[in-house]
């Protein structure tokens, strides 16, 4: 396994990847164009894992200063515990300590058992705190969970 800068031609590869997990939300955002402008914008911290010449892994992090924040830790169903999702994270906290980063966040829904790896990674559940969102364009994901 190798991991790698992330690429907009890794693009298509990615959304199989991502679209293999039923709980993963792809939302707007995951057009070709704004993952093209995400990368644009945050290609430092975005990863992808090859096995081989095939993707089977990701993580997509940005930053605005003040906070990171993780999306699109995935890793191909085949390769679950086999070091890969630690090693994802690794590079993309390091990027993000680099660059002055003190804290980072993620979204995750409360059940996913994903929740175990981040804890194991150092990661802590926030009770004190309840996610607040709003729609700006269009009302597609408006109370229905989506991030
Ligand atoms: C979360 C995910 C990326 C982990 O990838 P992975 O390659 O299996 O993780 P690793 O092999 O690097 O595991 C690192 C450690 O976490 C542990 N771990 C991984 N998944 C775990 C789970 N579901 N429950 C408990 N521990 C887990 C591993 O055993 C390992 O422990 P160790 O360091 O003591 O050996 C992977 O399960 C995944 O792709 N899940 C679906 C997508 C998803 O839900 N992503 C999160 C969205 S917020």
């Amino acid at each position: 396994m190798n991991i790698q800068s992330m690429k907009p031609e890794h693009y298509e590869h990615l959304m199989e990847l991502w679209s293999s997990f039923p709980g993963n939300t792809l939302t707007g955002a995951d057009s070709l164009e704004g993952f093209t402008l995400f990368l644009e914008r945050n290609g430092a911290y975005c990863f992808t894992a090859f096995e081989s010449d095939e993707i089977v892994g990701s993580v997509m992090a940005g930053e605005d200063s003040r906070r990171g924040y993780i999306y699109h830790l995935a890793v191909k169903k085949e390769m679950h515990r086999s070091g890969t999702g630690k090693a994802l994270m690794n590079r993309t906290e390091t990027a993000l300590r680099n660059a002055g980063i003190e804290k980072i966040h993620l979204l995750i829904i409360s059940n996913n058992p994903a929740i175990e790896f981040y804890k194991k990674a150092g990661w802590h559940p926030r009770d004190d705190i309840k996610v607040m969102s709003k729609v700006l364009r269009g009302d597609r994901y408006m109370g229905t969970g989506k991030s």
